[in-house]
């Protein structure tokens, strides 16, 4: 089975580091950054982390159709570049070619069939952690629970593929026939979590011992949760504001991704996450204050990076 993956962050790259331990799975990467190729492909993949110190040397390029059609093509760029990717991955596509998207926020499953055409999109989430230390090198910071859907709830064939693949290489990965739900109750989380760490630039667990990031958490979060409500969006738990600290604690030493986009000095995905709850509200006149702000503010800080003042 020959799978692609499109995009090299540290996401991509993980996945590549686990499946590439399974047999008869030929992993070919997709990168838009031809140093990154270039330095993979010479000195191969380092991983470091929970899972130990291993190289590997997965087949990448920057040309799609050095790749040509693939049986499954895992999208993991970060949310704002879903389109184009999906869109210069077209060499990747053959006749039955399911798209997964693992991504942060919403609207990528939306980018990809725009790209791509209906019915090529099934997703998911992850908790697995995993952030860059250098071209060729990540830290598996953390491992942590996927869970696939298929837009129309169905469980296909391709969802059970990818199913067996996962478990196969050592990922915990469960089926969910509520899509919506899985994806929102991901959003919630990022909607609590990541812009906050970008504004304070402190590690996820620290955000639950200040008062005042408790307090922003709590207010963003209702926003969200009420507009999932409204919008008849069944989540996978009960107790937002609770699950989201939760989360806090669980990955108390991770430096979550939008706080690595800005630190990166990187277009984050603030419109996908607290952008879309504060679009989603428009829609249904929910007023979402503290989202709009912290929207305004992750913004500010993406469009003045050569301006900022440094003490
Ligand atoms: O975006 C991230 O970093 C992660 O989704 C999460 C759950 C906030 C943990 O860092």
């Amino acid at each position: 089975m020959r799978i692609s993956i499109v995009g090299t962050g540290a996401m991509g790259l993980l996945f590549a580091y686990l499946l590439s331990k399974s047999e008869g799975l030929e992993i070919l990467l997709l990168d838009n950054h031809p140093e990154r190729a270039e330095k993979i492909r010479r000195d191969g993949l380092l991983v470091e982390g929970v899972s130990g110190e291993h190289l590997v040397r997965p087949r990448i390029t920057v040309k799609p159709e050095e790749i040509g059609p693939t049986d499954l093509v895992i999208l993991c760029v970060k949310s704002p570049d879903t389109y184009e990717a999906a869109l210069n991955a077209k060499p990747l596509i053959g006749a039955e070619t399911g798209v997964l998207t693992l991504q942060n926020g919403l609207g990528n499953l939306e980018s990809i069939e725009e790209a791509l055409g209906r019915g090529r999109a099934f997703g998911g989430t992850t908790s697995m952690g995993a952030t860059v230390l250098a071209l060729n090198r990540i830290r598996h910071a953390g491992w942590g629970e996927t869970i696939i859907g298929e837009p129309s709830g169905e469980r296909t064939e391709r969802a059970e593929a990818i199913l067996d693949l996962f478990r196969l290489a050592g990922i915990e990965a469960s089926f969910t026939d509520n899509l919506p739900g899985l994806l929102w109750s991901k959003l919630i989380i990022n909607v609590g979590i990541n812009a906050l760490t970008a504004l304070t630039r402190i590690h996820n667990g620290r955000l639950v011992e200040h008062a005042g990031t408790r307090s922003v958490m709590k207010s963003a979060v209702e926003e969200a949760a009420r507009v999932a409500e409204a919008l008849g969006i069944r989540l996978l738990y009960d107790h937002p504001v609770e699950k989201v600290g939760s989360v806090c604690e669980a990955t108390a030493g991770n430096i979550a991704s939008m706080l690595q986009d800005i630190l990166k000095e990187k277009r984050t995905e603030i419109e996908q996450i607290n952008g879309a709850v504060v679009r989603e509200a428009a829609k249904l006149a929910i007023p979402t204050p503290v989202n709009e702000t912290l929207l305004g503010l992750v913004k500010t800080l993406e469009e003045s990076y050569t301006e900022r003042i440094r003490g």
